[in-house]
């Protein structure tokens, strides 16, 4: 017996489902093309004026602002016939600094329906998709999701968490961020504490040239440098805090790291690990937050794990018994909570 009332509100769910999926493509080309900054800039606008400030086809750009408008994510004034950003869908669309800053997100859910077709044939051989045969950029729409998060947080409220970590960096302390993809975490720090050292470890070799880039471009090429090394082999020693940010579930020996890193750190220092908001059981994160990460989970965490040796396979919702037990098990006597936002939990563990 089909409940009328149930399917209804299915249908309605599914319905504002589709129609997330169809901005991924829409919100990219605003995103590509500028219009959301310059409907920030602008203030209300109508589509021709827009159109001809941008030198865009004014037909194709009535449909896309009635999509947005349609969407919630422009105002449109009928007696002015205007499109306008609200601020808050400003700060989602346009302002890069702001913490609900969402581009990335967009970006990822397009380099994962790129990637579908490898990861559906992983289902049926159980292999896994090395990180750097993922298809699109799906490095710079992770480093873009993330950044937000880092801008916001990490020097501000994540490192003062940490028992001791601000006065040793700011007396000049020795940090490796390994994982650190395009580097943003590793500029950021570098920015703030400019008589540390900071080495970003990736093993992805496309990735560590752009966060090299990203260190010129941001004036801390002098504290800042990066190399490419798997997790299991960093070339060096005496870290007084070592970072991995949203990673760890990444590694093929998530426990192989966390014993090499354990080796590696004073044994004063501390190592910080940032990882995806997550309860410990899978009820726990039957929510908006652990419907996208079990989602980049499937398509892009657990193939990069399964590609690796060991190949343990986390998954991005771990959560902080799974993750405090690993790092115990490496030898870390003491593992905390130390701070946490709607997107990811942060770890201090010491020796
Ligand atoms: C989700 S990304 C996070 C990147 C960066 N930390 C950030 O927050 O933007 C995971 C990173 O882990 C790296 N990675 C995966 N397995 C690795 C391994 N065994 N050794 C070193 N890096 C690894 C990938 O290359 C990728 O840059």
């Amino acid at each position: 017996m089909i409940d009328e009332a149930r399917l209804h509100d299915f249908i309605g769910k599914m319905l504002g489902d589709l129609g997330g999926a169809s901005s991924v493509a829409m919100v990219r080309i605003g995103d590509a093309l500028g219009l959301y900054k310059t409907l920030h800039a602008t203030g209300p606008i109508t589509c021709a004026a827009l159109a001809k400030r941008l030198g865009l086809n004014e037909r194709y750009l009535r449909e896309w602002l009635s999509h947005q408008a349609a969407s919630g994510y422009l105002a449109y004034d009928p007696l002015t016939a205007t499109f306008a950003l609200p601020a808050e869908q400003a700060m989602v669309f346009a302002v890069e600094e702001s913490p609900v800053y969402m581009m990335g997100g967009f970006d990822t859910m397009a380099a994962m329906l790129d990637n579908q077709p490898k990861v559906q044939a992983a289902f049926k051989n159980g292999g896994g998709v090395a990180w750097g045969d993922q298809a699109g950029c799906l490095f710079c729409a992770v480093a873009r999701f993330f950044r937000p998060g880092y801008h916001n947080h990490l020097v501000p409220h994540w490192l003062p968490a940490l028992d001791g970590v601000v006065a040793r960096l700011e007396a000049g302390a020795k940090v490796a961020d390994v994982g650190c993809g395009h580097g943003w975490s590793t500029v950021l720090m570098a920015k703030a504490f400019p008589k540390s050292q900071f080495i970003g470890y990736d093993f992805h070799p496309g990735s560590i040239e752009d966060a090299r880039r990203h260190a010129q471009a941001h004036g801390v090429a002098d504290n800042a440098r990066f190399d490419v090394a798997p997790a299991k082999q960093l070339p060096d020693k005496d870290f007084d805090l070592v970072t991995c940010f949203d990673c760890l579930h990444d590694l093929g020996d998530p426990s192989g790291a966390a014993a090499h890193i354990r080796s590696l750190l004073k044994p004063d220092g501390t190592w910080m690990v940032v990882e995806p908001m997550a309860g410990d059981r899978l009820e726990d994160n039957l929510n908006p937050v652990g419907r996208l990460y079990y989602a980049a989970s499937t398509m892009v965490c657990v193939p990069t794990s399964l590609s690796q040796e060991v190949g343990t396979a986390l998954g991005a919702q771990a959560g902080e018994a799974r993750l405090s037990e690993l790092i115990g098990g490496a030898g870390f006597r003491r593992v905390r909570r130390a701070a946490e936002t709607p997107f990811n939990i942060i770890l201090e563990a010491r020796i």
